[in-house]
């Protein structure tokens, strides 16, 4: 049996009163008992001793966060056709971490589900020698997605949409590992 797959879940606003509280929580509900992989939340909040926050354990670094991880689901609003700028804080954060690891994307916002701050991503984690996912998940006109109980109105074709990236990730989660095993990354260059 192989090890299971360590996948960090980045949650990309820090805003008071923010959304991506909500999303991320379906995110890791929906991929609880998704076979092979092990989700934890990291939270700038949290993980950025800079960010101001009343929520916890404000000395641990994104580093320690982010090792050990064998890929990642960023979960991100759009800000102005962009991502949020405490999110560009956390993944500039690190470098090593990042490398070779799969990246998937769980996006919300107004008209555009969040698409834009998305393609900006790819720009970013490109440079930082991870692998984006194609198949991803996008709310579109996000005050509408969610009930007060927190569960989707609509939850089929996102629950299909998440689950189909998560069988993405774990299939380029278990290469890069594996490739990482056989061979530093740091020997390819
Ligand atoms: C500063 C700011 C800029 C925003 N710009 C956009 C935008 O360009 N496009 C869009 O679709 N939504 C935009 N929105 C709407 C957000 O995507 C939406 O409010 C979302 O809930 C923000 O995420 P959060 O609540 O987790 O912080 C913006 C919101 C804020 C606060």
């Amino acid at each position: 049996m192989t090890a299971p797959l360590h996948i960090g879940v980045i949650m990309g606003s820090a805003r008071e009163g923010r959304l991506c509280d909500r999303v991320t929580a379906w995110v890791v509900r929906t991929l609880q008992g998704e076979n092979g992989l092990r989700v934890q939340v990291i939270d700038p909040r949290t993980a950025l001793p800079a960010v101001e926050n009343h929520h916890g354990d404000s000395t641990m670094t994104v580093k320690q966060r982010l090792a050990g991880m064998d890929g990642f689901i960023v979960v991100t609003p759009e800000y102005n056709h962009s991502f949020p700028a405490v999110l560009k804080q956390l993944i500039d954060s690190a470098y090593d971490e990042w490398q070779t690891r799969p990246v998937g994307f769980v996006s919300y916002g107004g008209l555009s589900g969040g698409i834009r701050a998305v393609e900006q991503l790819r720009q970013v984690f490109a440079e930082l020698h991870a692998v984006t996912l194609r198949d991803g998940v996008a709310f579109a006109d996000i005050w509408r997605c969610f009930d007060d109980h927190g569960e989707l109105v609509e939850p089929g074709r996102a629950e299909a949409a998440l689950h189909r990236m998560a069988s993405r990730l774990r299939w380029w989660a278990r290469a890069t590992r594996e490739a990482r095993l056989a061979e530093p990354y740091e020997q390819a260059g």
